[in-house]
């Protein structure tokens, strides 16, 4: 299982093992870490699992499909480069050691 760490707003870091085959998001929420709401459920339609990539990781990832580019225009906090949806990629274990970010808000 690889090791996530998310990282929130206020710099509180939460290090997890995240099972191959669930998203981002639900590992988060499984886990409890305020700030991700994930209200749509992870149908990539509230965009509310907004989270900053470690740059170091954004190549690493597969691209943003069109849903998740199209949503991530609607995200509550500032859409950066490193600007991914949660509930759109997938734990695999190439993933390990990767760092995430939260925004300071999601609505
Ligand atoms: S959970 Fe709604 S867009 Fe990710």
């Amino acid at each position: 299982m690889p090791d996530i760490t998310f990282i929130q707003a206020d710099g509180t870091e939460h290090g997890l093992e995240a099972p191959a085959g669930v998203s981002l998001m639900q590992v988060a929420t499984g886990a409890g870490i305020a700030g991700i709401l994930a209200d749509c459920g992870g149908q990539a339609q509230c965009a509310t699992c907004h989270v900053y990539v470690d740059p170091a990781w954004s190549d690493r990832l597969p691209a943003p499909r069109p849903i998740e580019q199209a949503m991530l225009d609607c995200t509550a906090a500032e859409r950066l480069p490193q600007s991914r949806l949660a509930c759109q990629i997938t734990i695999t274990e190439d993933l390990q050691g990767l760092v995430v970010r939260m925004p300071e808000f999601q609505q």
